[in-house]
């Protein structure tokens, strides 16, 4: 349904793209909503407004593109700071989009999945979530894994927590701790680590995102803000990133 649209579409920049080596999971921190919003001198819920739409259109595009996982930094631990009605509003916005995308992201083969501590989400924002990775399970297309109440050293101690039960019960040794038994404690069992990790608005810094799985990630900082971020801006990522030389700790020997 996206597909057919968009191979209408021509794009040049797609022709810089060498589909065999596109990313296979791309993780996107989606910043710089409230900035948006104050050069525009309007509420900061304008901007988080603005920035769905930002993520319905790279959705669309990581799809059409064959992308296999997308990963989306929506809400942090530390988010929680923020003033109530900011979270108030994020959490809403988060019931809205799933209940008025669900249907076409199931008719466009997405798998909705997401990572962090999902318990404590509203129970509304829960109920909608479930429902949608359930809809959706069956899916092959783009996984769609959203960050929610996500912090990489959550994360973390989650799995320790986990690993040191299963080492209590017996079901685990601890001689055999290793990276790949700890990787599946993770909320990401299952899915490659990121290829490429795409910063919007500019900062230089992780803030508590995928911190195991963004080892050997490759980082695009980009200084435009998340609700101007769109098809342009994501193919001209995927082309720097297949212009980086990925040594992950070797040599070249050619
Ligand atoms: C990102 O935009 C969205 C969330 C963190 C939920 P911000 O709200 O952080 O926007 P800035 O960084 O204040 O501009
Ligand atoms: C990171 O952005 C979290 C999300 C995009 C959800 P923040 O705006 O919360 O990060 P800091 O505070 O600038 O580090
Ligand atoms: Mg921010």
């Amino acid at each position: 349904m996206w597909l057919k649209a968009w191979k209408q579409k021509k794009m040049d920049l797609l022709d810089q793209i060498v589909p065999e080596r596109l990313p296979r999971h791309i993780a996107i921190i989606m910043d710089g909503n409230g900035r948006w919003a104050k050069k525009r001198a309007l509420p900061r819920s304008m901007g988080h407004r603005a920035g769905v739409e930002a993520l319905r259109k790279v959705v669309k595009t990581c799809s059409n593109l064959g992308i296999k996982v997308l990963t989306v930094y929506a809400f942090s631990t530390e988010n929680w700071s923020r003033p109530k009605d900011e979270v108030g509003f994020l959490m809403t916005l988060l019931t809205e989009y799933l209940r008025k995308e669900l249907q076409e992201l199931h008719e466009n083969d997405v798998v909705i999945r997401a990572i962090g501590g999902l318990q404590d989400l509203p129970k509304e924002a829960q109920r909608e979530l479930n429902n949608s990775i359930e809809r959706t399970q069956n899916n092959t297309g783009l996984i769609l894994n959203i960050a929610l109440n996500y912090g990489g050293r959550y994360e973390i101690i989650n799995a320790v927590k986990k690993i040191s039960g299963d080492v209590l019960s017996g079901k685990q040794q601890i001689d055999a701790i290793d990276e790949e038994c700890f990787s599946n404690a993770l909320f990401t069992r299952g899915l490659p680590d990121p290829d490429l990790m795409i910063r919007t608005s500019g900062e230089m810094r992780l803030s508590n995102f995928l911190l195991w799985q963004l080892a050997y990630t490759e980082i695009v900082v980009i200084d435009e803000l998340w609700p101007d971020f769109g098809e342009k801006a994501l193919l001209d990522a995927i082309i720097a990133f297949q212009k980086r030389d990925r040594r992950f700790g070797g040599i070249h020997t050619d």
